[in-house]
């Protein structure tokens, strides 16, 4: 009698192959559980003054800094990809810093007339500003500092930031994005927005935003690092320890109680179980920050030959959304979205 299964004898008696669902290139397509789409994706875009040459940025490979006018184009190539959104982050010479940041309310500082710019010539795309002084400030951290010049006074701090907000929104910004990590910001930005009848205008809170090393290279994108005069400029008195998921949950949740439109987690690759219970602590939008050093680091694996840049590029956002961002900041978005073209 012959056997009623058919099986070799090295034949294992399974009922359940896994295996069966990533048989193919089509089936692999239809069971996907994840995609990333152009729509996640903002694009930062450094910003720098005069009518110069655009600028590379040594540690982040295809990275520019750009004068307003060529930010105008790099803008018009960001749309034809179909990218939504830019957010702008400005560099200024040491000319423009001091003790405590003034430069950041002047009314025509670059970084407003860069929004400004933008926003008149593409008025449909995004724009997002950081609230923070780190890039108006000599000492180069996001606030003005206490009496004893050991940390940063915050509500001293609180008090700028959201009269930067309001200049932000008036020059057009349609997220204003506060990254300096005092307590008590967004509730005082959204308050004084409102004042100025700023109402539309959306508070994209970096809600958990880490103490980390990986923003070296954006700290000389920006100027921040020389500015400081040190190798590691110390923001632990206020940006969260890496160690401490319930301390960065509960004060990301405040930002919700506070009136944010979104929360963001920054960085996003090494924090991914931070992104992941937000994601389910909140029911607001999640953004995440692939920052600086994540890009740095995959481009400069890439150059020694050691991984494949689009490959790895593609599964960090893959996984970033994976763990429940609804938008992602990247310094890949133009590139992911050309290839994605190119794939079509
Ligand atoms: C500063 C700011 C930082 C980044 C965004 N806004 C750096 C810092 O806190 O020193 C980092 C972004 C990146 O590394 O790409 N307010």
């Amino acid at each position: 009698m012959p056997s009623p299964i058919h099986c070799t004898s090295s034949q294992l008696d399974l009922l359940k192959r896994p295996r069966r669902n990533r048989r193919t290139e089509a089936t692999r397509a239809l069971v996907q559980e994840t995609h990333v789409s152009v729509d996640d994706l903002i694009q930062p875009l450094f910003v720098v003054d005069g009518e110069g040459p655009v600028e590379s940025v040594q540690s982040m490979p295809g990275v520019m800094r750009y004068p307003i006018p060529a930010l105008l184009n790099r803008c018009n190539e960001i749309i034809e990809l179909g990218i939504r959104a830019v957010a702008l982050f400005p560099n200024f010479g040491p000319g423009c810093k001091d003790e405590v940041g003034s430069h950041a309310l002047v009314p025509d500082q670059l970084l407003l007339r860069a929004v400004r710019a933008v926003k008149e010539a593409f008025p449909d795309l995004l724009v997002i500003t950081d609230v923070a002084l780190d890039p108006y400030t000599s000492h180069g951290h996001d606030g003005v500092l206490s009496a004893d010049g050991r940390s940063v006074d915050n509500d001293a701090s609180v008090e700028k930031l959201a009269q930067l907000a309001v200049l932000e929104a008036e020059a057009g910004a349609d997220w204003v994005a506060p990254s300096d990590m005092m307590d008590g910001r967004v509730l005082a930005i959204r308050r004084a927005l409102d004042e100025a009848g700023y109402t539309e205008t959306a508070i994209l809170s970096y809600a958990a935003k880490f103490a980390s090393s990986f923003y070296g290279p954006f700290r000389e994108a920006v100027g921040s690092l020389q500015a400081a005069g040190t190798a590691h400029l110390d923001k632990r008195t206020y940006q969260m320890n890496s160690a401490n998921p319930r301390e960065a949950l509960r004060d990301a949740l405040l930002d919700e109680e506070e009136g944010a439109d979104l929360l963001m987690v920054k960085p996003a690759g090494p924090y991914l179980d931070i992104l992941y219970q937000l994601r389910q602590q909140t029911r607001l939008p999640v953004a995440a920050y692939q920052v600086s050093g994540e890009y740095a680091q995959i481009h400069a694996a890439a150059q020694m030959g050691w991984l494949d840049l689009k490959k790895t590029r593609d599964e960090t956002l893959l996984s970033i959304k994976r763990a429940g961002a609804d938008t992602i900041l990247t310094y890949f978005a133009a590139d992911w979205a050309a290839d994605a073209i190119a794939r079509t």
